[in-house]
C-alpha cells in the first residue's frame, strides 16, 4: 500500500478527486454546500488552510481549515471508505491543527451532525470534547447560486 503524503490541495492535480469524494462521502445537496462551488470559494480566499492526503496519486482525504485570528474551525474532514482505519483522518486532523497553531491560534472548533457517535468518537479519540453550545446559521442568499 502507497505510504500517505499530506499535501496542499492543487486545482490543477486534486479539484475532480476532491468533488468526487465529498459527493460519495457526503452527499451534500444543498447549493452552498456544493463542492465545486466550495473548491473555488476556498481557493479564492487562498489562505492555505487546504489539504488532502495523497495514496500516490490518488486522493483518499481531505481537510479544510479556517483562521479569523480569534478561532481555528477544521471543516470536512474525509476519508474514501475503502482508506478508513488506517489514521489518515488522524493525520489529516493534527496537520489541520498544526497549520492553525503556526498561525498563533488557540482554541480549534468544529461541528458534528448530532447523533454521529462514530465521528465524535473519532474527534474524542484526537483529543476534542463536546461544548454545550446551541449551533446557528444564517444562509445568505445573494451568494447562493440558484439549484
Ligand atoms: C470520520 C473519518 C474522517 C475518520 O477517518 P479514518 O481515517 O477512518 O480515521 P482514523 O483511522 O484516523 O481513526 C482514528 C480513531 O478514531 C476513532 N474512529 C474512527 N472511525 C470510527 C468509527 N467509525 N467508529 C468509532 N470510532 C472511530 C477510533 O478511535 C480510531 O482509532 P482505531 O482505528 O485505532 O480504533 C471517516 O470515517 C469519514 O470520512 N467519515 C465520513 C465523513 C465525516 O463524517 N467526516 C466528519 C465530519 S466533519
Amino acid at each position: 500500500m502507497d505510504k500517505i503524503i499530506i499535501t496542499p490541495f492543487s486545482e490543477i492535480a486534486h479539484r475532480e478527486q476532491v468533488i468526487a469524494l465529498w459527493h460519495a462521502v457526503f452527499g451534500y445537496e444543498a447549493a452552498h454546500n456544493r463542492p465545486a462551488l466550495v473548491i473555488g470559494k476556498k481557493v479564492a480566499a487562498a489562505d492555505g488552510l487546504f489539504f488532502v492526503a495523497l495514496a500516490g496519486a490518488e486522493v483518499v482525504g481531505t481537510v479544510m481549515a479556517g483562521y479569523d485570528g480569534h478561532r481555528g474551525w477544521i471543516y470536512s474532514v474525509a476519508v474514501s471508505p475503502a482508506h478508513r482505519r488506517r489514521g489518515i483522518g488522524s493525520q489529516l486532523v493534527r496537520f489541520a491543527e498544526r497549520a492553525l497553531a503556526d498561525r498563533g491560534c488557540m482554541k480549534l472548533n468544529l461541528q458534528i451532525m448530532e447523533g454521529n457517535e462514530s465521528v465524535a468518537a473519532f474527534y474524542a479519540a484526537l483529543g476534542f470534547t463536546v461544548e454545550q453550545r446551541v449551533s446557528m446559521g444564517k444562509r445568505l442568499p445573494e451568494n447562493i447560486p440558484a439549484a
